[in-house]
């Protein structure tokens, strides 16, 4: 098995490993060294079923059941993410961290492709740790202990459900009409690994706690536009049988919708995080 590194700032491509099989020990905590090391690590050409794919997703932590679209009928972990030909949107086109807005949000996401366009419909990824780490030290002790308040609904100008309707391939839970809010540290500390990170994205950080919107505005724009500079992301190009999984922890991601007329197809797993501090 070998892993190299595919940009500066994070992300590493895995090769030499079948994931259908069942994992060596030593593979496995390979696997999960990269992981924390890389932030994302990705593999190509590979042949899961939604049940493989559960159980590689297991190697990171237990499969959790997202709450807003329906999971396949035996594998209720896994969902499906379309663009078919006729959407207009697509799933997860801006900056955010899985599930940010749940008290212990998403540890991590596994991404698997089973139909991509010939070009487009790449993911872009950004390392909230490095950006973190550039802050002066004036900006980090401002926001010591700021909170961020993270909710489901922001940024839906008519509500996260009606939004979600317009992708006719997803189907909602009864579940999708209701919103979920939480408030989680601004600075966030990794907790394998220790480092500090940023935790507020521009999907769903609605203002700091103790200020309004408006006051928050600003700090905000600029510590998201500061997470996603260049010099801090990385970028996959999707083939059908690769696969993704990011540390929703230390990351942001970023779904390109660049795919007019195109269909993508993946399928998604979630891994149940812990309370961010
Ligand atoms: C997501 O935000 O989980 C979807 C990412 C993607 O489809 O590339």
């Amino acid at each position: 098995m070998q892993v190299e590194a595919i940009a500066g700032a994070l992300g590493a491509e895995i090769t030499g490993i079948d994931l259908s099989s069942e994992l060596s020990n030593s593979d496995a905590a390979a696997i999960r060294d990269a992981f924390l090391d890389h932030k994302v690590i990705f593999f190509r050409d590979q042949k899961l079923t939604p049940k493989d794919q559960v159980r590689f997703a297991s190697l990171f932590g237990e499969p959790d059941i997202y709450p807003f679209i329906e999971g396949l009928p035996d594998t209720p972990e896994v969902i499906e993410i379309l663009k078919a030909e006729g959407d207009a949107k697509n799933f997860g086109g801006s900056w955010h961290s899985d599930t940010s807005y749940m008290e212990q949000p998403a540890l991590g996401t596994v991404l698997y492709a089973l139909e991509t366009p010939k070009a487009g419909g790449d993911t872009l990824f950004a390392n909230a740790g490095a950006a973190y780490e550039a802050l002066s030290d004036g900006m980090k002790a401002m926001l010591g202990d700021l909170k961020g308040v993270n909710s489901s609904e922001h940024g839906y100008a008519g509500g996260r459900a009606a939004a979600m309707a317009k992708l006719d391939g997803m189907k909602e839970t009864d579940q999708a009409a209701t919103g979920y809010e939480s408030r989680h540290p601004i600075v966030r500390t990794h907790p394998e690994t220790g480092q500090k990170s940023l935790y507020l994205n521009r999907s769903h950080t609605a203002c700091f706690d103790t200020m309004t919107e408006a006051e928050s505005k600003p700090l905000i724009d600029f510590l998201c536009d500061h997470i996603t500079r260049p010099e801090f992301t990385c970028r996959f190009r999707w083939t059908p049988g690769a696969i993704a999984v990011w540390d929703n922890r230390a990351t942001q991601h970023f779904a390109v919708n660049d795919y007019p007329g195109k269909r993508r197809r993946m399928h998604r797993v979630t891994i149940k995080g812990d309370t961010p501090r």
